[in-house]
């Protein structure tokens, strides 16, 4: 075993700040859609936009890093070890079976990780954020409507971002608890806290 730094500064850094903002996003976003109440309809509003503001910030310079670092590698899908990985968490972890994958700093994801992250980074957060700019800026620039869009009401747009929170929520219940699976209950948490994480050697 050895320990090896796995999220570099700004990956921590955003990784935190993009899971304040989509918690804090979410509880302003159900108080407008009026399942709960809590800071009052108006200051929701206002928050859920200035936080939506501070969120595009984020995912330009996340763009920029992935991009920059060749980061975006990690998300590149595969079909190796899938199935293992699946069964893993279904039967095998009860079994306390081995990781059918081996995390490295280099590939830090595993194949259903991949998998997931990759759909939210290329369906379920631009959904949000053009669904989300739709609904700030539906009115503009013809006062009444983008003609060229076609976008009469909001309907479709309230369905698809409201759809979309109800997922990104049911992903945060799932993350928690899948954090909790590594070689120990807190060795994920850790590591994406200090950046270090203690990872099984090549020979090993
Ligand atoms: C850049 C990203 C986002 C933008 C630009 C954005 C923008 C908006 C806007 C303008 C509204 C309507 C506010 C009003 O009625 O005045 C809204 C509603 C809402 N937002 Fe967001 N939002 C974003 C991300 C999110 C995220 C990440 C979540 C949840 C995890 C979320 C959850 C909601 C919900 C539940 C509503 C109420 C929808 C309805 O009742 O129709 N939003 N958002």
């Amino acid at each position: 075993m050895h320990t090896q730094l796995v999220y570099s500064r700004f990956n921590r850094f955003w990784h935190w700040m993009q899971s304040v903002l989509i918690i804090f996003l979410a509880l302003t976003g159900f108080e407008i859609h009026g399942s709960i109440s809590f800071f009052g309809f108006e200051q929701a509003v206002t928050f859920h936009n200035t936080a939506a503001y501070i969120f595009l910030i984020l995912i330009a310079l996340a763009i920029f890093w992935h991009f920059t670092t060749g980061e975006w590698r990690q998300y590149l899908p595969t079909r190796q070890h899938l199935r293992a990985q699946i069964e893993y968490y279904i039967t095998g972890i009860f079994r306390n079976a081995p990781h059918p994958t081996r995390k490295t700093a280099l590939s830090k994801l595993n194949p259903l990780q991949r998998l997931v992250y990759l759909a939210l980074k290329i369906m379920v957060i631009p959904i949000m954020v053009v669904s989300g700019l739709l609904y700030m800026f539906y009115r503009y620039p013809q006062s009444n409507g983008i003609e060229s869009l076609n976008i009469e009401g909001l309907r479709v747009i309230g369905i698809l971002h409201t759809a979309g929170a109800f997922f990104l929520i049911s992903f945060i219940i799932a993350h928690l608890y899948l954090i909790t699976t590594g070689h120990s209950p807190t060795s994920n948490l850790k590591a994406m806290i200090t950046g270090y994480e203690v990872l099984e050697s090549e020979k090993e």
